[in-house]
């Protein structure tokens, strides 16, 4: 997009119209002179000391070159709402809004303009904002908001909150309907932050962005805390400790480089599937490396990406909220072309186990995937839920739950893949046959029960193994013994609960076909207001 706009060279290209319709031209370069004054050199110098792009730069890097086009350009703040102090007279109120094409796609979006009035949101400045967004919903097309504000803007007081609402009530009611991004490039602060927490996805970039609801002053006040905003409320913060954050990028340019490429695995809207993405032939549907990779002994962990790496089209997983929670891996694959939603343990971190922040990353993922026409794999590897105080305490049983609940109501293609260990309520989670799954495969080295041998062993043989004059050499024999009878997928496939063993050297080709026996996959969901999943 060039700056600045010159939107009357456009209207004006005709030099006939142009004489005979003199002043109007001039009100439109005047009009465009004010507007160059407004972004002076000292405003942008000023926003570019802080390591931030102005918000007419972020727009431009975000659409493809030349197809934004900007509304509101003009509008200016109301005073009918001031209620204290003044308001900047300026063009566009702080807020550049409008739509154009991400890889020729249309998309809405605003940007916060930070260098006018910290980009503070007033009653224009929302209804800017509001007016794109629905837009965006009528027309079926996803919404994208880059965030750099000082949040409500304080002249306009009851108003500001009021718009703020209004967005907020917005992004709810497009929910699942259109896939909603924001990117926080400055300062999100106070009830402002309810914002991106209500959309999909939040990208973040580091140390020029932070979220709180009460910023480093009040936790002072408050605390008595000493603490930064970086420390706070940063993207390292939002990406490992709270999950705010979903994906964080060094600075704006690969943040926005990002969302460009995490938009292609999505659809527009929850009518319509995925892109299909072009793809060459590269990735082997049969693949023996792919049977080397889970280590024989089941206590040595491995890193389950190496696994979806092999089994999904070559450089094509975007993997989604890596740094939180790092035990259950999430993120999107292409399989020829078509996005796939990948949800795997990892037995690299914690032996894979579940736990409560795992569990809620989990249920988001696959409740996003359900909602955008997404089918989902699930590779299992999973020694169970993380026991111990901490977790019963802060409601592992409520947060297990949502798992549950949201693998269940999926109505999209469900396939798992059990690689290792899949023990107990854990091994019912994670896209059981009893859960709904479509295609439930099993490795041989597939282990099935409802606890870990070790566990099971001591529970069983409590008595014998006390009076045993060698302990631990009964309890390897009847550890060893529980494996081969039990803890083995051919008695879950002699049962109906495996569909099929497989050759891991197989599982693409295997996949490929299921997932084509499920594209046309239709569910009836009984008629009812709203499931209460338990949040
Ligand atoms: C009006 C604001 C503003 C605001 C910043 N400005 N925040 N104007 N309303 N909320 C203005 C400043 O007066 C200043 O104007 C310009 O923006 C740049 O701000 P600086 O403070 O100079 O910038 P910086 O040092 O980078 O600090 C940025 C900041 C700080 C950390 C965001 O401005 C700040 O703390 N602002 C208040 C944040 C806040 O508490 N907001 C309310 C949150 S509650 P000049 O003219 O000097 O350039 C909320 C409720 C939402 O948002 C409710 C939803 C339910």
């Amino acid at each position: 997009m060039s700056w600045p706009f010159k939107a009357w060279e456009s209207l004006f290209v005709n030099s006939t119209y142009m004489d005979i319709n003199g002043k109007y031209f001039r009100a439109f370069v005047e009009r465009e002179e004010e507007l160059k004054k407004q972004y002076s050199a000292e405003r942008i110098r000023k926003q570019h000391s802080k390591g931030k792009l102005t918000a007419h730069e972020r727009i431009a890097l975000l659409f493809d070159e030349g197809t934004f086009e900007e509304i509101d350009t003009y509008v200016t703040p109301s005073d009918q709402g001031v209620e204290f102090g003044k308001v900047e007279r300026s063009y566009g109120d702080g807020v550049v809004t409008g739509h154009g094409k991400i890889d020729g796609r249309l998309v809405f979006a605003f940007a916060q303009d930070f260098t006018i009035m910290g980009g503070s949101l007033g009653i224009v400045h929302a209804r800017k904002i509001a007016k794109v967004q629905e837009m965006a919903l009528k027309m079926g097309a996803p919404f994208i908001g880059i965030n750099d504000s000082g949040g409500a803007r304080i002249q306009e007081g009851i108003a500001s909150l009021n718009g703020y609402a209004v967005i907020f009530n917005n992004i709810i009611q497009s929910s699942g309907i259109i896939p909603q991004i924001s990117v926080i490039m400055g300062p999100a602060a106070g009830g402002a932050v309810y914002a991106p927490a209500l959309t999909d996805w939040v990208f973040m970039t580091s140390n020029t962005s932070y979220m709180f609801v009460t910023g480093p002053n009040v936790v002072r006040e408050v605390l008595n805390e000493e603490i930064s905003s970086e420390d706070l409320g940063g993207a390292e913060v939002h990406a490992r400790k709270s999950g705010v954050a979903n994906m964080i990028y060094d600075d704006e340019e690969n943040t926005i480089i990002a969302v460009r490429k995490f938009l292609s695995y999505l659809p527009s809207n929850n009518l319509e599937n995925p892109p299909v993405a072009s793809w060459t032939k590269d990735t082997p549907d049969i693949n023996p490396k792919l049977r080397d990779i889970v280590p024989d002994d089941p206590n040595k962990a491995y890193d389950v990406r190496d696994i979806i790496n092999q089994v999904v089209d070559r450089n094509s997983f975007f993997e989604t909220s890596e740094l939180f929670a790092p035990s259950l891996v999430t993120g999107f694959g292409r399989m020829e072309g078509r996005t796939v939603g990948i949800v795997a343990n990892q037995p690299k971190v914690l032996a894979g186990v579940l736990d409560i922040d795992s569990s809620v990353k989990g249920a988001r993922f696959i409740r996003f995937c359900d909602a955008f026409n997404i089918p989902i794999l699930t590779l299992e590897d999973v020694p169970g839920f993380l026991p111990g105080k901490d977790q019963e305490h802060s409601g592992i049983i409520r947060h297990g739950a949502k798992m549950l609940f949201a693998y269940a109501e999926a109505t999209v293609p469900r396939i798992t893949v059990i690689l290792r260990k899949a023990y107990g309520g854990a091994y019912i989670v994670m896209n059981s046959k009893g859960m709904g799954g479509d295609f439930n495969f099993a490795w041989p080295s597939a282990e099935i029960a409802v606890m870990g041998p070790d566990g099971a062993v001591a529970i069983l043989y409590r008595r014998e193994l006390a009076e045993a004059k060698d302990p631990a050499a009964l309890k390897k024999e009847l550890v060893k013994k529980y494996r081969e009878k039990v803890a083995n997928p051919f008695i879950a496939d002699e049962k109906g609960f495996i569909d099929e063993v497989i050759d891991p050297a197989y599982t693409r080709l295997k996949l490929l076909s299921a997932f084509s026996a499920l594209s046309n996959k239709s569910v009836k969901v009984p008629s009812r207001k709203h499931g209460n999943i338990p949040l």
